[in-house]
This record gives structure tokens, C-alpha cells and sequence, in this order.
């Protein structure tokens, strides 16, 4: 992020830059070969020149996002490029309506985040630039093709046909459980692994006085409690039979119908009312002990992390019941904008040192996700970390992409379910069976995945 710190690479730069033009009047003075002098220029490391500044749009602003914002821009600020943070606050459909817009008015940003099947949509459209990864030396070894060293899922989402389109950064894993640690150990309670030992849990914190789980109305985030559930009644392949084919005999499914009645179900166990509190805030109530667990992605562990409260310390991680050998993913991406003097060159660098294996560990510490290097190094992640990052290891039969996080569908069909499942937990005396006929109907006329 720009800071006063960043006129630092300039001043630097300029520095050096007087020092090659005095060493070439040395050389010019002594008579020495103009090549033999030449090779000090050569061996200029990547970041001399001008700084050069570049736009990220975002929709990163709690303290845990903008850490890992840091980690990224302290690190190109080293290469002499200064992250200029476009932050959108109101989340995903904010940030897409902003970017639409700015591209539509020429004022496009260099890089923005971009996510799912949304990346080749704008490809086809023209609006995003393909990237060049350029061989040659680089931090960390990962030159040239730098997506030969990502997961297969993710080598697929920045691909589009088989132009490589987006910059991966993290993965992280949307169907877990985070639960207040010294409120758990005081009370004796043990992280649920099954439904049963849920129940049992929520009544023993509500007994307390202590909110059993925190959740928040906003759309996204009720999508997000509501997929994790489906997957615990059912399996990845019906999952992805619901989610991303959109198949309308999926939705009159008795797994579907499961799905949404634990969703009423889980309703006494939250806030009454239940009102809609920004992510950050919800898992708040996990962090001061108001509330007992929170279903939410692993960016609620890099909010925890960045107030102070240490993983397996002050709260534990679990996978939501039924889902512990299964991943629903969501990984962010970086796209590049075209617009006139956009540089390949440059996009390659950034894109280098954003999958390099430090700053890919470092970054997702900070996130809450991880690494999207296959090879990635498991000791720089903690337990719930590593967790994530063997599940997904396993490959896409056990991976499922996140409706709320535009990984699994287009952006009308996902508003359009996502709508309906709203609409059946605001209103109680809506019946399962009627929210399963209105999707059934829905998914008929929406797009089908390609
Ligand atoms: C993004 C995460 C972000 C979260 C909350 C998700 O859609 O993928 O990077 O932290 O939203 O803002």
C-alpha cells in the first residue's frame, strides 16, 4: 500500500542511477572497453528505474485483509512498484459493479480482484489482458510458467482457453467452524464433529447466556452457511450437481430438502434477532466470547490472527459436520485490466513474485488461506492451515467450489438461488418443499455451465 515509506525505492533509485552515469565517465575517462563496463549495468537487479505505480481494486478493508494486503505491497515496494489500494467496502458485488463502471468510463485499475468463471467472461469480453510469463531469473525459482506449479483447480481458474488470465493468490476453505477456545475449555466442551454432538454444544452455550452460533443476514454469508450445509447432507457430486450444473431434479432432492430444513434448524442457535453484521463483525462475537462458534471462511482466522488471538490458543478450527474430508474453495485472483499503457512486462513481474513460495506463505498467513503451490511448505502453516491445505491436496473429487464466492456459477444464476435461500430463512412459514419447486423452476431458465 502506498505509505511515506514508499518515496524510500525512489530516492534509492535515483541514486543509482547517478552512480552507473559516474561509473560510465569513469570508464569513458580511462579509456576501458564500454562493454567490460557494461556488465555493472547488467547486473542492475529487476527494480532499477523509475518506481512505477500500480492501481489494485479490492474489496479487502478488515484489519486481517489489509495485513495481507501489506505483505504483498511491502514485497513489490522492495521491486520498486507501489501498490495503490482502490478498496471497494461493500464486498464482492460492490467491487464488480465499480470495476464494470470504471472500465466502462476508461478508467479502469492496473489489477483487480476477480474470481471463478467471472475471469473468462471478461476475457472473451476483451476487458482482461492475458499474461506473458516471461522465462528467466526470478525470486525464488518460479519462472516462465509459473501456473506448471499451482494445484490443477487452480491452474484451471486462471486459465481460460488455455490463456493464462489471472494471478492466483490463496486458497481458502469456506465449510469451517470457528469456535471460542477458552470459552469452550471453561465449559468442557469439545469442537463438534457430528450434528449430534452440534446440538449438544449450542444448548449447553445457550445455557451460558452465550450466543451458540454467530451469523449475520447478509446474503453471502447465509449462502455460504447454506452451501457448507448442503455439502454435509449430501456429497461433493450432488453438490456440484446442484451448485454448478444447475440440474432442477437436484433441487427436489430429499438432500436438498435436508439441507434447507438443518438451515431452520440452526436459526434457534443464532442471534434473535437475527440481524445482518459485516463478516468481520460477526466473527467478532466469537473473538469476545458473546458467541461460542461461527461457520465462515478461514479469512475470519486471518481477522482473529491480526487482533491478537492465536490459532488453537484463543480459538480452534473444524470442519462443519460431515464435510471433513471435503473442501468448498474459494480462491482469490488478480486480473489485469486492459487499458492503454498497460505493461506485460511489468504484470509478469507482479505476478512472479506473487506466486513466489515466500511471499505465497507469508501472504496466506496473513489471509487466513493457502498457498496455492502444490509444493507449498506445510510448516509455515498452522493446524487449521494445514488441515485445509491436505483436504484440497486431494484433488478435485474431494473440492467443490463456493456458490457465495463466485467459484461455482455465473452471477445471475448465483444471485437467483442465492435470493431464494434468503427468502426461506427470513420467512418461517415459507415450507422446503416450496423453496425446493421455486429453484427447481429457477434453474430451468438460468445458463447452464459450459
Ligand atoms: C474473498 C476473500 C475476502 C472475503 C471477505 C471473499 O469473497 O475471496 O478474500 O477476505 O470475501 O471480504
Amino acid at each position: 500500500m502506498k505509505t511515506d515509506k514508499n518515496s524510500l525505492p525512489g530516492i534509492k533509485t535515483e541514486f543509482r542511477s547517478q552512480l552507473i552515469k559516474k561509473l560510465h565517465r569513469i570508464c569513458a575517462l580511462l579509456l576501458i572497453p564500454v562493454l567490460l563496463c557494461s556488465a555493472n549495468v547488467a547486473a542492475e537487479p529487476v527494480n532499477a528505474g523509475a518506481a512505477q505505480a500500480i492501481q489494485v481494486l479490492t474489496w479487502w478493508q478488515s484489519t486481517g485483509e489489509h495485513k495481507a494486503v501489506d505483505v504483498l505491497s511491502e514485497r513489490l515496494t522492495q521491486e520498486n512498484i507501489i501498490w495503490h489500494d482502490v478498496v471497494i467496502p461493500s464486498g464482492g458485488v460492490g467491487a464488480g459493479i465499480v470495476l464494470k463502471s470504471r472500465v466502462l468510463a476508461g478508467t479502469a485499475p492496473d489489477l483487480a480482484q476477480l474470481k471463478g468463471p467471472l475471469i473468462g467472461e471478461w476475457f472473451e469480453l476483451g476487458l482482461i489482458n492475458e499474461f506473458k510469463p516471461l522465462a528467466g531469473a526470478s525470486p525464488n525459482n518460479i519462472s516462465g510458467k509459473w501456473d506448471k506449479f499451482f494445484f490443477p483447480t487452480v491452474q484451471e481458474l486462471v486459465r481460460s482457453n488455455g490463456h493464462l488470465v489471472a494471478v492466483p493468490l490463496g486458497v481458502h476453505r469456506m465449510n469451517m467452524i470457528f469456535y471460542n477456545r477458552k470459552v469452550f475449555d471453561r465449559l468442557g466442551l469439545h469442537a463438534p464433529e457430528s450434528w449430534d454432538q452440534f446440538t449438544a454444544t449450542a444448548i449447553r452455550l445457550q445455557k451460558e447466556g452465550i450466543i451458540p452460533l454467530a451469523q449475520s443476514t447478509e446474503p453471502w454469508q447465509l449462502a455460504s452457511l447454506f452451501e457448507a450445509l448442503l455439502l454435509s447432507e449430501s456429497s461433493p457430486e450432488f453438490y456440484r450437481r446442484a451448485l454448478v450444473k444447475k440440474d432442477p431434479s437436484a433441487f427436489s432432492d430429499i438432500r436438498f430438502a435436508r439441507a434447507l430444513t438443518r438451515l431452520r434448524t440452526l436459526k434457534k442457535f443464532m442471534p434473535s434477532p437475527v440481524r445482518e453484521l459485516n463478516w468481520s463483525d460477526a466473527t467478532h462475537l466469537v473473538a469476545a466470547g458473546d458467541a461460542g462458534m461461527i461457520v465462515m471462511g478461514d479469512f475470519a482466522k486471518g481477522e482473529l490472527n491480526a487482533w491478537g488471538y492465536a490459532t488453537d490458543v484463543n480459538f480452534g478450527c473444524v470442519a462443519v459436520p460431515n464435510t471433513e474430508n471435503y473442501h468448498i474453495y474459494n480462491v482469490d485472483t488478480l486480473v489485469m485490466l486492459k487499458k492503454d499503457g498497460a505493461s506485460p512486462e511489468l504484470a509478469d513481474r507482479i505476478a512472479q513474485l506473487m506466486v513466489s513460495p515466500n511471499v505465497q506463505a507469508d501472504y496466506n498467513t496473513a489471509k487466513g488461506s493457502v498457498s496455492v503451490l502444490k509444493n507449498a511448505d506445510q510448516t509455515r502453516m498452522d493446524s487449521c492451515a494445514r488441515n485445509s491445505w491436505k483436504v484440497f491436496s486431494h484433488g478435485s473429487a474431494v473440492q467443490v467450489p463456493s456458490l457465495a464466492h463466485d467459484m461455482a456459477t455465473d452471477g445471475i444464476s448465483k444471485d437467483a438461488i442465492i435470493a431464494e435461500i434468503v427468502h426461506f430463512f427470513a420467512d418461517d412459514s415459507i415450507k422446503v418443499e416450496e423453496t425446493q419447486h421455486r429453484l427447481g423452476a429457477i434453474t430451468r431458465s438460468l445458463p447452464k455451465a459450459r
